[in-house]
């Protein structure tokens, strides 16, 4: 399958989550491609809910692809802004194939994972894309690693069939 990951990542720890995604997607003999978003401008607000303008230098094409990942940190409680701003960007999803990954802080999904994840899955649906539940790794925890090792593995199990 031709499957897209995209994400943001400010300090690194969703870029890990999606490296290892990738990873295994490519071993498991997927075709995927892994683009962090770049915007024109440093991201002022950190709220979604607060109007902003984002520009996207680097916003793939979904029609490419069988399935579409999207992945990014949580932000003041909620999804981040520019991964937000992303998905409502993109093209039509119909008959694909999303899922959302996360990464936050805090070992308690109500304190914005749940949030995060309720947004991105919304958006996703409204584009037409066949969407999971999402999934987290919590920096707090420990063991970060670990959790996006299982996390990723969870994820190419999916689109093992
Ligand atoms: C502006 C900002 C707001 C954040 N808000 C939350 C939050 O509400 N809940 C939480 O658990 N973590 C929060 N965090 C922590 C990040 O979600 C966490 O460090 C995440 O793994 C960062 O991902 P990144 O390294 O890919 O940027 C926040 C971080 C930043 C920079």
């Amino acid at each position: 399958m031709k499957i897209l990951i995209m994400f943001h990542s400010k300090t690194g720890n969703t870029r890990a989550f999606a490296q290892s995604i990738l990873t295994k997607l490519t071993a498991t003999g997927h075709t995927a491609v892994a683009i962090e978003l770049q915007t024109e401008k440093e991201i002022k607000k950190t709220s979604f809910r607060s109007k902003q303008e984002i520009k996207i230098t680097n916003l793939p094409d979904p029609s490419e692809y069988d399935a579409v990942l999207v992945g990014g940190p949580v932000w003041a409680f909620g999804p981040s802004p520019l991964i937000m701003e992303a998905i409502s960007q993109l093209g039509d999803l119909s008959g694909k194939i999303c899922h959302s990954f996360i990464t936050m802080h805090f070992f308690f999904k109500f304190l914005g994972g749940s949030a995060a994840l309720k947004h991105m899955n919304r958006a996703l649906a409204s584009k037409g894309g066949q969407v999971g539940e999402g999934f987290v790794c919590y920096k707090m925890r420990g063991h970060f690693d670990q959790q996006i090792e299982s996390k990723s593995a969870q994820i190419a199990k999916i689109f093992t069939k």
